[in-house]
């Protein structure tokens, strides 16, 4: 495995690839990984000749600075996992290397960026899409994976790819869980032993609430988790809602879209973790 720190470096390996016909998979990460991360990375493994792996905590998508601060960083930890499980490069680029000036692209994802996290993170999504359209523009990957743990990403993802027309197939991977149902994140380091177990009421009460769809519309639906999610202690809700999985619009009818999720972001103490659920 060969760790590169500047795009001269990444474009010259990778070249030794293309030239021969290899495909190129890449999984972009901020690091600080764990097994949901590790997913993702032997899926590509399994399904490209190269996997590229990137490791930056981008500042352009924390809209809480001190959220940036306290992100996690393990780069030893993670050049270990990352070797064990099989890929190829590592690109863990500096700040000052990919935004050598500061990015003032504006992207317009209309309605998908201004519900749910966009609405609560702003500018997040500008942030992610300006990095991860650096990040497709230096690897030129012919597969890219993404969590479907950050489900309005992902879709936020596959609309850049669609709307630059790059050739890249982003793929989804499902959210990889803690045995007691909480979703892995880097975040989830941040929680003391009895925080974990509070925030594992996070994916019970949304699996829960999907039993209920024949007896409640999406609104009632919606105020029952909120509620629910409240009661536990140490848990609070900063939305919830239920939307149509393709435009993330939200619902207020089980038959206004034939497939519907629901996402929440829940602080427990002073970490935001977010989570989603498939209602159909
Ligand atoms: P990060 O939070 O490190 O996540 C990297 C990738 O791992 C994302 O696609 C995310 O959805 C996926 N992932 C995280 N936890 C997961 C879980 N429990 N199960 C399955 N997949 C999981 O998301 C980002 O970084 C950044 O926004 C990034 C795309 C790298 C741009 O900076």
């Amino acid at each position: 495995m060969t760790i590169i720190e500047t795009v001269v470096l990444l474009q010259e390996e990778l070249s030794k690839y293309r030239d021969t016909g290899k495909t190129i998979g890449f999984v972009p990460t901020m690091g600080a990984l764990h097994e949901g991360h590790a997913t993702l990375v032997k899926q590509c493994v399994r399904e490209n000749d190269v996997t590229v792996v990137s490791v930056f905590v981008n500042p352009t998508q924390f809209n809480n600075p001190d959220d940036l601060r306290l992100y996690p960083r393990t780069p030893e930890k993670d050049w270990q996992l990352l070797e064990s499980i099989g890929a190829d490069i590592v690109f863990a680029p500096t700040v000052e290397e990919m935004y050598p000036e500061p990015d003032s692209r504006q992207f317009d994802f209309g309605g998908l960026a201004q519900v749910m996290e966009g609405a609560f993170r702003s500018g997040h999504f500008n942030g992610v899409a300006q990095v991860v359209s650096k990040l497709f523009e230096y690897v030129q990957p012919h597969v890219a994976y993404f969590g479907e743990k950050d489900f309005q990403q992902l879709a936020i993802v596959k609309k850049m790819v669609q709307q630059l027309k790059l050739p890249v197939k982003v793929m989804g991977v499902p959210t990889v869980r803690e045995a007691n149902g909480l979703a892995m994140s880097s975040r989830n380091q941040r929680l003391s032993d009895a925080e974990r177990e509070n925030a594992s009421a996070i994916y019970r009460i949304l699996r829960e609430s999907t039993s209920l769809m024949s007896q409640k519309s999406p609104n009632q639906i919606s105020s029952w988790v909120k509620e629910a999610i409240n009661n536990v202690t140490g848990l609070r809700v900063e939305y919830f809602a239920i939307a149509d999985a393709y435009s993330l619009q939200p619902i207020s009818n089980w038959k206004e879209a034939d497939e519907v999720i629901g996402c929440t972001a829940v602080y427990c103490g002073d970490v935001r973790l977010i989570d989603n659920i498939r209602y159909k």
